[in-house]
């Protein structure tokens, strides 16, 4: 792990590991959407960058804020899950969001320059209000969603942010607030990029992005027979309705799901025989399912040898709390001094 901007004089000439930070929201199981479509991403750039990773607590409340206890009874289970999926606890920094209130104070202080036209013209914040219109979403943390995110990067003057393509417009905002910042009190605050993860986006099994929220996911430690009977049941080219007719895999979430879990020799099979009718959605599922099946199994088992270790999700945590607000205390002081605070 390399410490930055360290006053001693280091004897060896040693570059800084450019720096990451990505979150994710607490809100029920990890499923294959959060899997393809993040945490591999986190782990396959964990040798090469210093990660921060943490749960978004914070955020998740922004939609949840009636009744938090999902966050609450979900987090432990995350990051047993990031652990369990291969993200290794000794080479990055997994904390708390919430546990760091270097968070909460930049959020404000970034707050007094986002104007709040650039906050409701996010995509995201009217797609999310319309998606779910069972809660009141007309809230100022809601609003200020893409601050707190902001703030979270910030804090920690990432280069460099992990994300699926659905966050792009979040880290838009971000690089503009900070811009803004920046020009007001002068260069403090690093211009974060998104590392957009190349993964295509994960269909659940009614065919809709998988999310907690539409009831369509498959968890990561899902059971076998649960897992195979959502595949055998999983909606796939709507227009296929034939064994005879011709497909169209990249309108189908079971072809997504290949390019995760099955050989690349695999996937273009299940592209050339979809599109000419040489295989049936049936076989295909069942293809898919030799790769998937070990995959899921493997989890479980992984999960299973953690709760032999049962301290070591809090001990993780309360080590990278500790090391998240060192980090992030030092960018809040350049920051007061910027603002004439201190
Ligand atoms: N908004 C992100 C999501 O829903 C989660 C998140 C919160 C995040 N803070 C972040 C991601 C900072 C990257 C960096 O997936
Ligand atoms: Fe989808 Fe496979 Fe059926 Fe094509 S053959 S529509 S990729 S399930």
């Amino acid at each position: 792990m390399t410490l930055v901007a360290s006053s001693a004089t280091p004897s060896v000439v040693s570059t800084p590991t450019p720096r990451i930070v990505s979150g994710m929201r607490p809100t029920g199981r990890m499923h294959l959407g959060h899997y393809q479509g993040a945490l591999k991403n986190w782990i396959a750039l964990s040798d090469a960058y210093d990660c921060f990773f943490f749960s978004a607590d914070w955020h998740a409340l922004t939609t949840h804020y009636r009744d938090a206890s999902i966050v609450r009874e979900s987090e432990r289970e995350m990051i047993a899950d990031w652990i369990a999926a291969g993200l290794d606890p000794a080479k990055v920094t997994l904390f708390k969001q919430s546990a760091v209130k270097q968070h909460a104070e930049l959020f404000l202080l970034l707050g007094m320059v986002t104007p709040l036209g650039w906050l409701e013209r996010v995509p995201t914040y009217k797609e999310q209000k319309e998606q779910l219109a069972d809660r009141d979403l007309n809230m100022l943390g809601f609003l200020g969603y893409p601050v707190l995110q902001t703030a979270d990067i910030a804090a920690y003057g990432a280069q460099r942010v992990p994300v699926g393509q659905d966050q792009v417009s979040h880290l838009e905002l971000a690089r503009e607030v900070v811009r803004r910042f920046n020009s007001f009190y002068g260069p403090v605050l690093v211009e974060p990029q998104p590392l957009v993860t190349p993964t295509p986006k994960v269909l659940g099994t009614d065919g809709r992005k998988m999310s907690k929220s539409y009831g369509n996911a498959i968890e990561l430690g899902e059971a076998e027979d649960s897992a195979r009977k959502k595949i055998m049941g999983m909606v796939t080219d709507p227009a296929r309705v034939r064994r005879q007719d011709p497909g169209n895999p990249d309108v189908c979430g079971i072809y997504y799901l290949h390019k995760g879990y099955s050989s690349a020799e695999r996937v273009a099979t299940v592209d050339r025989e979809c599109r000419t009718a040489g295989i049936g959605c049936v076989d295909c599922k069942k293809w898919l399912l030799e790769g998937l099946l070990p995959s899921l199994e493997k989890h479980r088992a992984a999960r299973a040898d953690l709760e032999k270790q049962p301290e070591l999700v809090q001990l993780t945590l309360e080590r990278g709390n500790k090391r998240a607000a060192e980090v992030a205390e030092t960018t809040l002081q350049h920051v007061r001094e910027a603002m004439k605070l201190q």
